[in-house]
C-alpha cells in the first residue's frame, strides 16, 4: 500500500476512542521491530517505516529514509510542535542520566530501547560525569543494530545487546548481559520513550513490574510516556496517536495518568518531583519560552527501588 494511503487523514477517519488504536497496535510492538541476534546481514527495510527511524527524523536527525519521513511531515503538519516533543524526551534522558551520575553512586546502565545514536547518548553522559559508568543498550530495530552498534559499542565500558525488551527474561538474562553487569550492585533503568510502543500481554505494568524484581535494592528505574493529559490537550495528544498508528510505524499510545501510574509497581518509590511533564523534570532553568501543548503530552520519572 503507498505510504501516502496510510499516512493521509481524513477528520472522518480519526478514532473516538482507545478501542480502535488498540486493534490496529495489538501485536504490532514485537513483530513491527525485527528481533535478530543472529549470524549474518541484518535487512534493514526501507519500505516500512521504524520507531528509532522515525525518532530520529523527528529529532532532525539523517539516519532515517523516506518512509520514516513521511511519518515524521504527516504529524508535523497536523501538530507543527511534535518535533519539541521528542527534544523533550531526549532532554529528559540527559538530565536523567546526570542526576544518576552525579547525585547516586549506581554506575551500571540497562538502557532499553537506545534509539539509534544521537548527540549525547546514555554513556557519554554518564562515563562524563562518572568515568567507570557501564552502559548495556537494547533495541531490535536492524538499523539501529546495523548502525548503532559500532557507534554506541565505543568502549570497553559499553555493550550493545539485540533482544526484545518486552521480554524483560531475554534481557536480564541474557548471558552477556549478565556477564557485563552486576545484577547484586544497582542498576539504573532506562524504559525511556518505549512503553508507548507496546500494549499487549504481558502487559506493560507486568513487563515494568519483572524488570524491577530483577534489580537489587538502591537501584533506579527512569520512565517516560506519552500522555493524554485529559484536558483541552487531548485533543493534540489524539492526531499525534493517530498518525503514529495508523503510519507505516505503527505505534505510539498516548495513556492517561492514572494508566501509566499503574504501570510503576510499589518497590519503587519516585524521586522528587515524581511523574511530571518531561520539562518540568529538573529543568536547566527557568521556564521562559511558552510551552507548547505537545510538549504537556508526556510525562516521566525517576524512581528508586526500596
Ligand atoms: C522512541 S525510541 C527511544 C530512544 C531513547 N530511549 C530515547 O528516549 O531517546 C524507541 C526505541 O525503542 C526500540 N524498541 C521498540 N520496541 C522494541 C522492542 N520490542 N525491543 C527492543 N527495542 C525496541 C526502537 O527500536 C527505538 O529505538
Amino acid at each position: 500500500m503507498p505510504v501516502e494511503a496510510v499516512v493521509a487523514l481524513r477528520d472522518a477517519d480519526r478514532p473516538r476512542c482507545d478501542e480502535q488504536v488498540r486493534e490496529r497496535m495489538a501485536g504490532t510492538a514485537r513483530s513491527a521491530q525485527s528481533t535478530t541476534d543472529a549470524p549474518g546481514p541484518v535487512r534493514v527495510g526501507r519500505d516500512k517505516a521504524s520507531i528509532a527511524r522515525v525518532y530520529n527524523a523527528t529529532l532532525g536527525g539523517k539516519d532515517n529514509y523516506a518512509v520514516d519521513r513521511e511519518v515524521f511531515e504527516r504529524m508535523q503538519s497536523l501538530v507543527p510542535e511534535v518535533r519539541q516533543l521528542a527534544l523533550d524526551h531526549r532532554a529528559f534522558l540527559i538530565r536523567a542520566t546526570r542526576f544518576i551520575a552525579t547525585q547516586t553512586d549506581v554506575v551500571q546502565y540497562l538502557d532499553c530501547g537506545s534509539g539509534l545514536p544521537t548527540a549525547e547518548n546514555t554513556h557519554q553522559v554518564a562515563q562524563r560525569l562518572a568515568s567507570t559508568s557501564k552502559v548495556v543498550y537494547v533495541d531490535n530495530d536492524p538499523s539501529v543494530i546495523a548502525h548503532g552498534r559500532a557507534l554506541l559499542e565505543e568502549d570497553e565500558q559499553t555493550l550493545f545487546v539485540a533482544a526484545d525488551i518486552f521480554t524483560p527474561s531475554a534481557v536480564v538474562e541474557d548471558p552477556t548481559v549478565r556477564s557485563f553487569l552486576d545484577f547484586s550492585s544497582p542498576i539504573a533503568l532506562f524504559l525511556l520513550g518505549v512503553l508507548h510502543h507496546y500494549d499487549g500481554t504481558p502487559t506493560p505494568a507486568e513487563i515494568v513490574a519483572e524488570y524491577v524484581d530483577a534489580l537489587p535494592s538502591g537501584s533506579y528505574v527512569a520512565m517516560t510516556h506519552f500522555l493524554d493529559p485529559e484536558d483541552a490537550d487531548s485533543e493534540v495528544a489524539r492526531r499525534i496517536e493517530h498518525v503514529m498508528v495508523n503510519s507505516p510505524m505503527g505505534t505510539g499510545l498516548f495513556r492517561t495518568r492514572a494508566q501509566i501510574e499503574a504501570m510503576i509497581p510499589p518497590q519503587l518509590e519516585l524521586v522528587d518531583p515524581g511523574l511530571v511533564q518531561l520539562s518540568r523534570w529538573w529543568p536547566d532553568g527557568p521556564q521562559l519560552r511558552p510551552v507548547a501543548a505537545a510538549q504537556r503530552c508526556a510525562l516521566g520519572m525517576v524512581a528508586r527501588k526500596r
